[in-house]
This record gives C-alpha cells, sequence and structure tokens, in this order.
C-alpha cells in the first residue's frame, strides 16, 4: 500500500508582502499561517507525516512551539533559491525512508485555508490514478493580457482555463525525477511532470485555498477561517 505524506516548502521570504518575517510566520488569529496549514493537512488521518522543509538560515521556526504535531512533523532544513529547488531538495532528504511510489503532497506554507473537503476530494480521486493530480479552480474572471504601457493587448477566452492550487500530489519517485530534469525556475509541480508529457488530473477546488501573497490577502484569510468548519 503506498502512503501519503506531505511536503511543505517554507524557505520562501516573502517579498511581495513587505516586512523582515517570511509571510508562513505572519499572525493569523493568534498563530503563524504555517500552523494552520499544517492543522488543515493534519485534519486528513490518510496523511501519514508532515515533512516542511526551511531555509538553512531560518531564524524564526525555534521561536514558536509546534508540540501539537510533535508526532507527524519531519524538519528539513535544506530549502533552495527557489520553490522547486526547495521541493526537490525535500524529495532527496525523504528517499532514505519513503518509497518510490509513495504519495506525496506538495502544500504551500501560505496557504492556510485548504478546505478539508477540497483535501479529502484530491485524495480520493487521485490515489488510483497512474499519473497525479492536483487542486485547481475553474477560472470565473474574463482574462486581459497586457502591454508594456499596461493596456490591453488582448482578452484571453477563460473557458477550459482554470488556477493552479495546492496540494499538488505526486509519486515520491516520478516527481523527484521531474524536478531533477525541469529545472529551477518550474513554479509548480505539475508544470515539472507535464514536461515528461504526461497530463495531471484537476480536482476541483474554490478560492477560499488561497495562497496568502499580499497584505490585503491575511485579512481575507483571517474572515475564511472564520467559516471554513462551518
Ligand atoms: O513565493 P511563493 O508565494 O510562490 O511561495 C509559495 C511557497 O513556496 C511558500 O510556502 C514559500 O515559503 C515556498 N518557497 C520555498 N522556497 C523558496 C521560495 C518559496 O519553500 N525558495
Amino acid at each position: 500500500m503506498s502512503r501519503f505524506h506531505a511536503l511543505i516548502p517554507a524557505a520562501g521570504s516573502g517579498s511581495r508582502m513587505g516586512g523582515i518575517q517570511p509571510k508562513q510566520y505572519l499572525d493569523l488569529g493568534g498563530r503563524p499561517v504555517i500552523a494552520h496549514s499544517f492543522a488543515a493537512l493534519s485534519r486528513d488521518t490518510r496523511i501519514d507525516r508532515l515533512v516542511v522543509v526551511l531555509s538553512p538560515g531560518d531564524a524564526w521556526w525555534d521561536g514558536y512551539d509546534w508540540s501539537a504535531w510533535q508526532e507527524r512533523l519531519h524538519i528539513l532544513r535544506c530549502g533552495g533559491v527557489t520553490r522547486a529547488e526547495t521541493v526537490l531538495n525535500g524529495l532527496e532528504a525523504m528517499a532514505g525512508w519513503c518509497a518510490a511510489d509513495d504519495w506525496v503532497l506538495v502544500h504551500d506554507a501560505a496557504r492556510p485555508c485548504l478546505p478539508a473537503a477540497a483535501l479529502g476530494r484530491l485524495l480520493d480521486e487521485v490515489a488510483s490514478d497512474a499519473v497525479g493530480g492536483l487542486l485547481a479552480a475553474p477560472l470565473a474572471d474574463t482574462l486581459k493580457r497586457a502591454d508594456a504601457d499596461t493596456r490591453v493587448e488582448a482578452t484571453v477566452p477563460r473557458a477550459g482555463l482554470w488556477q493552479a492550487q495546492t496540494p499538488q500530489m505526486f509519486r515520491h519517485g516520478q516527481l523527484r525525477a521531474a524536478l531533477r530534469t525541469a529545472g529551477a525556475d518550474m513554479t509548480d509541480e505539475a508544470s515539472a511532470i507535464e514536461q515528461l508529457g504526461l497530463r495531471p488530473k484537476l480536482v476541483e477546488s474554490d478560492s477560499r485555498n488561497l495562497k496568502v501573497t499580499y497584505p490585503q490577502d491575511l485579512r481575507l484569510a483571517s474572515l475564511i477561517l472564520e467559516h471554513l468548519h462551518d
């Protein structure tokens, strides 16, 4: 039986957020953003371990109490310069105890509002898939491509377009091989798998699973969390 592991890249500096504290440590309802991501992932008992990948120079982690996840949390301090590098370094470090066909669910530290139902759907729909898949939301807005003067160059038809989220769920061996050849600038795991000529499955999610990127996202995340379990 393949096991399920969560891999949480948390080595970003969060430069778009401003400030010096990386966004995964910003306060959200009395605990750091990343603690909500752990809580969301550990709510599904099928997930075996939470593997968090920190930057080697992370000076924030030790300032918090992580005892609520002590049993399941595995901490690696091998984050890279890009997200893809962080994920690949994490996968390499897991290789000693993780089977090649175990599932790895890569989830952004900065996505604290992952709904339990969406996570459950991902596990249900992808566990028997040959390739793997990801949570994503069908696009609701009309898309515009801008030119250099910030004027509309074109309207992009939104039919068939989805916004990729996380978790993104692939087999350990295949994802490691894909990221080794893909290059360090891939912004998600699915892109690396696609480069192998494979077609990951899209599993429907919604806009509550936002990534905290800009200061106003924290307020929104706080409102979403208040009603997430209603
Ligand atoms: O910067 P971005 O919003 O794309 O970051 C998404 C996730 O990837 C965050 O959890 C961030 O901490 C992580 N990341 C990382 N290593 C990097 C850059 C980003 O683990 N070098």
